[in-house]
């Protein structure tokens, strides 16, 4: 019985920027009140790992426990935690939803703000590490911290899921599928028979395809330099597909040539500033919409015509898909699981958690749609 008791356990330690993480004996202490601590089974790796490992992150705190597309049981809870229990299965969420916040409160955003300040410092929301190695404390990642045995999270941060789901496959919907997929269906609000183009066929791009089909799009243009994405992308339901290095012309020219004027809609996976100008221009005239997903590096600025605002095109942005967490994450669990939702697709590697440098490996060199770690 680890109930009320340190646990020691394995964790992958981000000593340091631009290292490779370091497999490590941790504690992990009891969770405090309002805190469930989790049992990790799965957790996937996201670019926003790589990113902050990478040291370009302002927010990067060093060591950390990275990691945040993961599914576990809930081992136990801190005081005034009524709604998990020891077994639950659960999903941590990097965006939380406590219900009271002016976020919250609005039916038009999903980014809870409760703890956003501690979150981004490491910490725990009173402040606090969990975590220790070798008599030093380590920092908390996007308030999950899934690469570990064992994690604290604020129950805000985390959602109770059907207990039939695979954690190997559910862990998907902890960033990446969930953040495309809701890209599409909250944020731009595909209509049916609109057009689509999704810059970009990583794990991001691919949910989104899946969200424009499942909004009942006519046509779905998939857009990367990289052709060897196309065949999985038509098998999410993409359409149509341009690779922009084969041509001399910008590819929102192409684009609006291949719809007759520009597209209904269109969505930026890739994190590229200059790809977000090409989606915006690729809108069509009176009532295009351009959403930006793919995260660009720090002090990356984004550039167009206000023109292109005036004649009626709107440029959006979204986080998590705007799916409010707590009450939607779960509802994609059963999505999946009337198979409805497709995640098996989305996983190209899979590995122990004791391989996650290898991982990152895939990652770097872009042979992976989602690595998938069972511990
Ligand atoms: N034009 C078209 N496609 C491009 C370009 C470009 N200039 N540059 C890169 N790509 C393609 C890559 O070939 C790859 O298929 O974009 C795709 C990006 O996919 P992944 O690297 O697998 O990224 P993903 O996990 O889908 O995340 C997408 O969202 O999380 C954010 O910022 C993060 O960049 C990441 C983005
Ligand atoms: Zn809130
Ligand atoms: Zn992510």
């Amino acid at each position: 019985d680890t109930i009320g008791k340190v646990i020691k356990c394995k964790a992958a330690i981000a000593w340091e920027a631009k290292k490779p993480l370091v497999l490590e004996d941790i504690e992990v202490e009891p969770p405090k009140e309002n805190e469930v601590r989790v049992k990790i089974l799965a957790t996937a790796i996201c670019h926003t790992d790589a990113y902050t490992l990478g040291g370009n992150d302002p927010e990067g705190n060093f060591p950390c426990i990275l990691g945040h597309e993961g599914a576990g049981i809930v081992e136990s809870v801190g005081p005034n935690v009524e709604e998990f229990q020891p077994g639950d299965h659960v999903i941590p969420l990097y965006i939380p939803q406590c219900g009271d916040c002016k976020f919250c409160l609005s039916p038009k955003t999903n980014v809870c703000s409760k703890i956003r300040v501690t979150q981004g410092q490491g910490k725990m929301p009173d402040g606090t590490s969990r975590f220790t190695c070798k008599g030093q404390s380590l920092y908390h990642f996007m308030g999950c911290s899934t690469f570990s045995e064992y994690t604290v999270v604020a129950d805000i941060s985390l959602c109770k899921v059907d207990p039939a789901a695979a954690f190997d496959k559910i862990c998907l919907l902890g960033c990446g599928v969930s953040t495309g997929f809701g890209a599409a269906l909250n944020t731009a609000k595909v209509e049916t028979d609109s057009t689509c183009a999704v810059f970009g066929l990583g794990a991001v791009g691919l949910a989104v395809i899946m969200g424009c089909k499942a909004a009942g799009a006519k046509k779905i243009i998939g857009v990367d330099i990289n052709e060897s994405k196309f065949e999985l992308a038509k098998l999410f339901g993409a359409t149509d597909f341009v690779n922009p290095s084969n041509f001399d012309k910008p590819i929102q020219d192409i684009l609006i040539e291949m719809t007759n004027g520009g597209l209904d809609y269109t969505f930026e996976c890739i994190g590229n500033v200059k790809t977000m100008r090409a989606a915006l221009e690729a809108c069509h005239k009176g009532w295009g919409t351009s959403v930006i997903i793919g995260v660009a590096s720090a002090g990356q600025e984004i550039s167009t015509r206000p023109f292109q605002l005036i004649t009626g095109r709107t440029w959006k942005g979204t986080a998590f898909g705007g799916w409010k967490s707590k009450e939607s994450i779960p509802e994609l669990v059963l999505k999946y699981l009337d198979k409805n939702l497709m995640l098996d697709e989305f996983i190209s590697h899979k590995l122990p958690f004791t391989s996650i440098n290898e991982g990152f490996e895939l990652l770097h060199v872009g042979k992976s749609i989602r690595t998938v770690l069972e511990f």
